[in-house]
């Protein structure tokens, strides 16, 4: 049959990046193309135990359909953390559990893109909402990501030009450039946004991860209702529970319900009790912390080896949080190329294009320097340089 598949995944590409993470699969290949959390960090034994104590506690319990809402206690625990961390005010009503604040981005598309919507996202964007979004047949508008976050004039700019939908923005610690907007862009942004009827989809996975000594705050919190935060327990736990974070008003949260209801009737209930159990009985503070130290090492092996092995002409951002790091190669030289050699000498990253949804960003790459240690870090940017080197030549 012809047309056989929907308009909205023929139009949706597959994600670049699970092609790459293919090729990167293989052991001997020093991979900085993944956004993988480091293992080392992952509390085995603290989830053995609270599988035991959960099922030896509320066996059948544990094991029963739930509430799309979540686990009271669990959306109990992240409104109080939202107000010990940042002061913000949030009920409990005002958290949804999600699969993963990806399924977040996927709710806020159903909820509020129609077709031919425009969705503004910064550029470069993270590849997994403009994959999610896509799917709803937005026309997607882009903002340019500077060093220090978006440009708050720009932003007006746009929204007085277009009708913006929907806003999706990563301010912290971005994916895939590891920037983070200034305190003073935050209160800008959330300026402009209160004169337009645009929705803010603040999606915060990396807050957590800071190298900073002050904690970074959500844009939420100078927006307020008009912001849709989406959180994450996958860089501060684990990823493999698929636990994330919805946190809105109540007028959107009852729609949210609804395509939550449709999507998936709940989140892994069993994976909210383990969770809960978890931050019940440990220090999670103490075990974000060895995280940001070491990848705040991490991070400060690989921008010491951007400095010892690439050439002088290439720019990256230095980021204080968060995975990843951005790279910008001088004019006409490809990152699509560059992998093509490093995947040969066995390293690997993600060429920037597909993070550009209009088109552009050939000489741009993301590396990642969470999941590598920093011998590895050394070897594979040594490799990268020379590469480099050679291209401009
Ligand atoms: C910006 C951003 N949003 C969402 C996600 C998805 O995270 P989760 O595991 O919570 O679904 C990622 C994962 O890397 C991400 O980088």
């Amino acid at each position: 049959m012809k047309d056989k598949f929907a308009l909205r995944i023929r139009k949706t590409q597959k994600s670049f990046i699970r092609e790459i993470l293919k090729s990167a699969a293989d052991p001997s290949v020093i991979s900085f193309a993944g956004g993988l959390p480091n293992p080392d960090f992952f509390p085995v034994q603290e989830i053995k135990q609270a599988c035991t104590t959960i099922l030896e506690t509320d066996g059948p319990g544990v094991l029963q359909y739930s509430t799309t809402e979540g686990y009271p206690p669990l959306r109990e625990y992240i409104a109080k953390r939202y107000l010990s961390n940042f002061g913000m005010h949030i009920e409990p009503e005002d958290i949804l559990i999600t699969n993963g604040s990806q399924q977040g981005i996927d709710l806020c598309a159903k909820v509020f893109v129609n077709e031919n919507d425009a969705v503004l996202i910064e550029e470069p964007g993270y590849l997994g909402a403009i994959q999610a979004l896509s799917l709803y047949s937005p026309r997607f508008l882009t903002i340019p990501l500077n060093k220090d976050g978006i440009d708050p004039s720009c932003l007006a700019d746009i929204c007085t030009r277009e009708r913006i939908k929907l806003f999706y923005a990563v301010p912290t610690f971005q994916n895939p450039s590891g920037t983070a907007y200034s305190l003073e862009i935050r209160r800008q942004t959330a300026q402009v946004l209160q004169q337009y009827d645009t929705i803010f989809v603040e999606d915060d996975p990396y807050g957590e991860i800071t190298f900073r000594t002050e904690p970074v705050t959500p844009v939420k919190k100078y927006l307020g209702d008009r912001s849709i935060l989406l959180g994450s327990f996958s860089k501060i736990v684990v990823p493999s529970f698929r636990l994330g974070w919805i946190c809105a008003s109540r007028e959107f949260m009852d729609k949210l319900i609804i395509a939550k209801q449709g999507a998936d009737l709940h989140t892994n209930y069993f994976s909210q009790r383990i969770v809960f159990e978890l931050l019940s009985n440990h220090n999670i503070d103490d075990h974000i912390a060895k995280i940001r130290n070491a990848y705040k090492t991490q991070r400060d092996a690989m921008i010491k080896s951007i400095q010892n092995y690439f050439p002088l002409e290439i720019d990256y951002t230095q980021p204080d949080g968060g995975m990843f790091l951005w790279v910008t190669l001088p004019d006409g030289l490809s990152s699509l190329k560059l992998f093509d050699q490093a995947i040969r000498q066995k390293v690997a990253f993600v060429p920037g294009t597909p993070f550009f949804v209009n088109g552009g960003g050939e000489n741009t790459l993301r590396l990642n320097f969470s999941n590598s240690d920093v011998d590895t870090i050394d070897r594979g940017m040594k490799i990268l340089g020379e590469l480099i080197k050679k291209m401009l030549t």
